[in-house]
């Protein structure tokens, strides 16, 4: 099935979700696994020149205690930990485990896949603001680990770029369809590592996709230029969205690491990602930026956790997908502390399709159907006397043939229900519905959604005879400034982190919903029947699309503050993000269309131009994440697990110094209860500057700040405060809230505050 192959963005994530036990299984049967062992680098002999070969003699000398058996050594990870990973029998395993040198080990597991106009609507612009200070991410290398990319795109012209940064140690690698000379002053780098997913058996088809870091399926293209695409102009998505294609941080160089491969199915297996990120991090990336999560796990099991504290050590920024198990609660991946968790929102720009019925009605819609297409005078189909045909669930091929069939919201959703219509041979669709949710790859034949308040009038004309007909049906418009936008996409994952809820989490939100932006161009971005749909950019919905955009900003932040920590570039993109949409209301979700929460978009949507002068910032370094490791009571060996080393010491300090808020209170017998916050903040104003507290407190509780009036004299200055919630026993079961840190040079210092009481 080609178009189940092509099309990877929410849909396909979801389907993944239903059958996580299948890699897994194959694996299982087999006798040798894949582990990832973490090994303590003191213990290395004097007479072994590097790690790699320690690494590699230690897994050899297990055939004397397993003469059976044969090992395959897979890779020597020096950055993201000390050790290896290797394919081994529970013989070897045991044997391996007795060895002093032996920290811990992991079970390879597999990760999944979080599948013009952005740059405007996040305020970058090229007269002011952080774009023409950041010179738009000069100098400034995005690492993005993905499907590959496509080096050919125009996105990846070096047309303006400035020369490869001599800091630079990475290389493009030849491969299958890919040569070093494809890369140049925007692409400057292309790896791919497929190691752990050959050794689960998983091969790299050739049919689906490329031996090296080429693009297969897209989605890597997608993601990269995002992040840092350079200028396209008249890009579109069959002539949606048109406009002058580019990416958040255009001047910014790129490098490519594939670790997701289209295998027998989406495959992403952790030894794979773990090297990438080692690589990546010897290459000497600024920035990281992941759209993949694995299963949840406990930190000190978490490779992506544990190696990008490895990364957060050495000053690069890790940002990573929230994940796509939205509307559910609990639903966050990739919730470290250290990393930068993203939310997908929605755009302030809607696909308006346009229908007008033999009666001369006329009705706007939602459609993503290839503008080129249009219907005029077919018979309208309306199996009115049946709920299964009104519903579209089941159709009759001889009654729909050629005809336009119009479905009534049924038990149905609107993906099974355009299959049904479409393999029935029908010419067109209308579908009546409230959520207007279908992906544009799903639209197999022409179709329009409407909202069921146009039911009644449309259902009246359908069901007056036999020669009821659709005069035309077009698709036809952009429409930009639609609201309220930005909304929480009603597939973002949402807070609390199931992981460790007492941070709060996501931390910020970007555009993830139909995101235009460059694909492999070679093969039919769909298959519409007669339509053969080939196209350069296309719209791309998930949190996947939200973290190149947070990755992008990243990079601009960081070309402006070159010496500022992971943290404190966090801290400035969150305090400085938005809860407020284009209709001067706070964010509502798409799910419901409710007001949303910090559970769902954290601290808010991102502000590029506010974050590159954020006034204070919530700073952090490695300590910091080693108090809040000791404060979850964690094992000495889980502890030198996620950090690495078996030397540590905790500073007897459990309060993160997270730029956001959330209280839990349990059991609660007594009428009033406490909790405290302490929390310190730099001053990254250039002027002293007097900073007031202001509080939105929820109904039903007391909020305090000590002291609630902060002066800073000096530039990188350091205050304390105390941030006190008390609850009653009747205060509401959930409440937000929000700290603002006001100054008398209008920076607003902002951090939500959520309260949860059971
Ligand atoms: C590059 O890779 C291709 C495909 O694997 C191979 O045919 C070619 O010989 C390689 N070239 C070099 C210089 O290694
Ligand atoms: C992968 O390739 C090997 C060797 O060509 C073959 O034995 C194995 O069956 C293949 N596995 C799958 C899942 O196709
Ligand atoms: C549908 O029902 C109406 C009245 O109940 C009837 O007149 C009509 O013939 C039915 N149509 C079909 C296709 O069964
Ligand atoms: C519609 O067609 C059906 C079956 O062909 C027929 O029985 C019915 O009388 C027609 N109705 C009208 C209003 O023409
Ligand atoms: C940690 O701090 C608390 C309160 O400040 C104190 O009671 C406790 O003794 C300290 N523990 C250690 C190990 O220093
Ligand atoms: C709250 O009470 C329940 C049942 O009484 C108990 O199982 C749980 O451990 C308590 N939680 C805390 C945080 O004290």
């Amino acid at each position: 099935m080609r178009r189940s192959l092509i099309s990877w963005s929410i849909f396909l994530v979801q389907l993944m979700m239903l059958l996580p036990g299948l890699t897994i299984a194959s694996l299982e049967s087999k006798r040798s696994q894949t582990y990832i062992i973490h090994m303590d680098h003191s213990q290395k002999p004097d007479h072994f020149s590097n790690h790699e070969s320690w690494h590699q003699h230690t897994v050899k000398s297990l055939s004397s205690a397993c003469p059976e058996d044969k090992e395959t050594f897979l890779y020597s990870y020096t950055h993201v930990m000390h050790g290896f990973s290797a394919k081994l029998t529970s013989c070897q395993l045991m044997e391996l485990e007795k060895s002093p040198a032996h920290l811990s080990t992991y079970k390879e597991s597999f990760g999944k896949m979080f599948t013009t106009h952005t740059p405007r609507f996040l305020g970058l612009n090229r007269g002011s603001g952080i774009w023409p200070t950041a010179s738009y991410g000069k100098d400034v290398i995005i690492g993005v680990f993905d499907t590959g990319i496509w080096p050919e795109s125009e996105s990846f012209n070096d047309n303006g770029m400035s020369n490869v940064p001599s800091r630079w140690k990475g290389k493009c690698e030849n491969g299958t369809a890919f040569s070093p000379s494809l890369c140049n002053n925007k692409l400057i780098g292309a790896r791919s590592f497929s190691k752990g997913l050959q050794a689960a058996g998983l091969n790299i088809s050739t049919e689906f996709d490329f031996d090296s870091a080429r693009d297969f399926e897209g989605h890597g293209t997608h993601t990269s230029s995002t992040a840092a695409g350079n200028y396209v102009y008249g890009a579109s998505h069959f002539g949606y969205a048109k406009g002058v294609a580019k990416g958040i941080a255009p001047r910014a160089h790129l490098a490519m690491y594939k670790v997701l491969w289209t295998s027998d199915t989406f495959a992403s297996a952790s030894t794979d990602i773990l090297a990438g990120m080692d690589q990546a991090i010897s290459d000497g990336v600024d920035i990281m930026s992941l759209s993949i999560g694995l299963e949840h796990t406990p930190l000190f099991e978490d490779v992506i956790a544990i190696a990008s504290l490895s990364a957060i050590e050495k000053g690069i920024i890790v940002v990573c997908a929230a994940g796509n198990e939205g509307p559910s609660s609990s639903t966050i991946y990739n919730g470290a502390p250290w990393i930068m968790t993203v939310a997908a929102g929605t755009m302030d720009r809607s696909y308006i399709a346009t229908l007008e019925l033999g009666n001369g009605m006329a009705f706007e819609g939602t459609s993503y159907f290839p503008t080129s297409v249009s219907i005029t005078n077919r018979p309208l189909y309306y199996g009115s006397n049946d709920t299964k045909t009104a519903g579209c669930s089941f159709l009759n091929r001889d009654e729909v043939k050629g005809k336009v069939v119009l479905c009534d919201d049924s038990n149905l959703d609107l993906n099974g229900q355009m299959n049904v219509v479409a393999s029935a041979g029908a010419y067109g669709a209308i579908f009546l519905t409230e959520s207007l949710f279908l992906d544009p790859e799903d639209y197999s034949i022409p179709g329009v959604l409407l909202h069921t308040r146009y039911a009644k009038a449309i259902k009246e004309y359908a069901t007056t005879g036999n020669n009821t007909i659709v005069k035309s049906m077009r698709f036809v418009l952009t429409k930009t400034g639609t609201g309220p936008a930005p909304q929480v996409a009603y597939f973002s994952s949402r807070g609390p982190d199931p992981i460790n809820p007492s941070v709060l989490k996501p931390d910020i939100l970007a555009p993830g919903v139909d995101v235009l932006a460059a694909v492999r161009p070679d093969v039919p971005f769909m298959e519409a029947g007669k339509y053969d749909l080939v196209t350069d950019y296309a719209l791309y919905s998930g949190t996947s699309m939200a973290t190149p955009h947070i990755a992008g900003v990243a990079a601009l932040v960081k070309a402006v503050h070159r010496n500022w920590s992971p943290a404190a570039i966090r801290s400035a993109m969150m305090t400085t993000s938005t809860n407020a949409d284009n209709a001067y209301g706070t964010i509502r979700d798409q799910w419901n269309g409710l007001t949303a929460t910090p559970l769902e978009f954290g601290a808010g949507h991102v502000d590029p131009n506010l974050a590159m002068d954020p006034g204070l910032v919530y700073d952090m370094g490695p300590q910091d994440y080693i108090d809040f490791l000791c404060g979850l009571g964690y094992t000495a060996k889980q502890m030198s697990a996620v950090l690495r080393t078996s030397k540590w010491s905790c500073e007897n300090r459990t309060d993160i110094n997270y730029p956001s808020f959330i209280a839990y209170f349990a059991n609660q017998t007594t009428s009033w209860s406490e909790k405290h916050f302490t929390r310190t903040v730099t001053n990254v104003g250039d002027h002293a500057s007097t900073y007031q507290a202001a509080l939105k407190v929820p109904d039903g509780m007391i909020v305090k700040v000590e002291p609630n009036i902060m002066r800073f004299t000096n530039k990188y200055e350091e205050q304390k405060f105390v941030l006190s919630i008390q609850v009653d026993k009747d205060s509401p079961k959930v409440s937000y809230g929000y700290l603002e840190w006001i100054d008398e040079h209008n920076h607003v210092v902002s951090s939500p505050i959520v309260v949860i009481r059971d």
